[in-house]
């Protein structure tokens, strides 16, 4: 069966609640001290970012002071009639089996302001009155929707807890799952969720589960994968803006270089402008970006990058005339990349075999690899002595050798060599 791992490793104690130590502490104050009287403000109010343990703490306190919990949810009080109902449980500070209570309304924020429809002035009405502990929480608190119930509650603010923190709550999990995890795999996931606790554990179930061993590889494709959405954001930006301005500030949200930027815009826009006019304008607007870079390269002078960048984002922006938003056409990795990368190792070699080359013909390095290997490598496929002499004469190495000819030749020509 499927149980998330936020459930079932949720804290039921304080103790195991990470982070805001100082925050949990005034919370336990305040509610100890209903003991003797009803402190003047009759509510606290929890407030801070998502997934960081506000719900959970109010509910492992209930249970480390064993107090009997009332846990609402903003559909439950939408309404002033719907609040009101609550009253009654609110003028009792103890259940008739002597527990005491906490009432807790949680996710504030829920109720937005239509659908507000007297649920916050009645809750207000109920915190003046109340015999027993409030305690609410939100997102913000200073949504000016709670200006006036402010004033009758204590704030608490709850923080993102640090990320050696939540490190340690990941490798507690992972002992309890059984999952042998590298401390690196487990930094990179908290460290990516940035505090929120609950999207990292989810993170953990979702890279973890069903494992035995946990590594950085397992977890570090992820950097990829959030790399990748970004380049689609920025590629959207440009094909897609409005105005140039929008399209020139994918520039600083773009977390490639600029080179690389122009290839995922080269790459993508024929998919993107449809129109064959719309197209032309852009590669014009593409090739002006490139002759200024090309300048900067020449030249050193980096005035010019402004130009480069501006042509290839505003530029390809404004070819946008005729051309319909093509549906969903998903973005491509750049062709030009991905094949200069799988063929670096082939263009060394053969320029270094060119080079070779170039001493003995007088030309250049380039032209031999293209005009003069091929024939080499016919001779070197059928004729091992002519082969080995010629590659002790144009001085080839063994790892050049056997780029031209299959291992096994090549092995029989080095044997050839030696004898010569
Ligand atoms: N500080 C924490 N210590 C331990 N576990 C935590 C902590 N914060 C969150 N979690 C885990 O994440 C889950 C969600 O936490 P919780 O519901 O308390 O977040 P929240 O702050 O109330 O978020 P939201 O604002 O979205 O309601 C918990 O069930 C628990 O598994
Ligand atoms: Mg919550």
């Amino acid at each position: 069966m499927y149980t998330a791992w936020t459930l079932k490793h949720k804290p039921r104690t304080l103790k195991d609640v990470i982070g805001n130590k100082q925050a949990i502490q005034t919370l336990i104050e305040w509610v100890k001290a209903w003991n003797k009287a009803a402190p003047k403000k009759k509510a606290a109010f929890l407030y801070g970012p998502p997934g960081i343990g506000k719900t959970v703490t109010v509910e492992a306190l209930a249970h480390d002071l064993d107090m009997e919990l009332v846990e609402k949810n903003a559909s439950d009080y939408r309404t002033e009639d719907a609040v009101k109902r609550f009253a009654g449980i609110a003028s009792q500070y103890a259940t008739l089996f002597g527990k005491k209570r906490l009432i807790l309304f949680d996710e504030l924020d829920g109720i937005t302001g239509t659908q507000d429809r007297g649920g916050v002035k009645a809750l207000t009405e109920i915190i003046k009155t109340t015999r027993c502990p409030i305690v609410l929480i939100a997102n913000n608190a200073y949504d000016p929707r709670f200006t006036n119930l402010r004033r009758y509650c204590m704030l608490i603010q709850f923080k993102k807890p640090p990320v050696s923190e939540v490190v340690k709550l990941l490798k507690k999990i992972c002992l309890r799952e059984g999952i042998a995890a590298e401390e690196a795999a487990l930094r990179f996931i908290a460290q990516r969720s940035g505090g929120d606790v609950r999207s990292a554990i989810n993170d953990l179930q979702a890279l973890a589960q069903g494992k035995t061993r946990l590594t950085y590889d397992d977890v570090s494709w992820l950097a990829y994968r959030d790399r990748q959405e970004n380049i689609f954001t920025v590629l959207k930006m440009i094909f897609y803006a409005r105005s140039c301005t929008s399209a020139k500030q994918a520039v600083d949200m773009a977390e490639v270089d600029p080179d690389m930027l122009f290839e995922w815009i080269y790459e993508n826009a024929p998919q993107h402008l449809t129109h064959p006019q719309d197209l032309a304008r852009a590669m014009d607007a593409l090739s002006i970006a490139d002759v200024y870079r090309g300048r900067i390269r020449k030249t050193g002078n980096w005035k010019f990058m402004r130009y480069f960048l501006d042509f290839m984002t505003a530029g390809v922006a404004m070819a946008r005339q005729k051309s319909r938003p093509s549906g969903w056409t998903p973005f491509r990795f750049p062709k030009r990349i991905q094949e200069l990368s799988r063929t670096k190792g082939k263009r060394r070699l053969e320029l270094a075999i060119g080079t070779k080359i170039k001493r003995r013909f007088h030309m250049s390095a380039y032209r031999a690899s293209k005009e003069v290997l091929p024939y080499i490598k016919i001779i070197f496929e059928n004729n091992v002595e002519m082969a080995a002499g010629i590659a002790r004469w144009l001085d080839l190495d063994k790892e050049m050798i056997e780029y031209i000819v299959s291992d096994e030749k090549a092995k029989a020509i080095l044997e050839h060599m030696e004898t010569l």
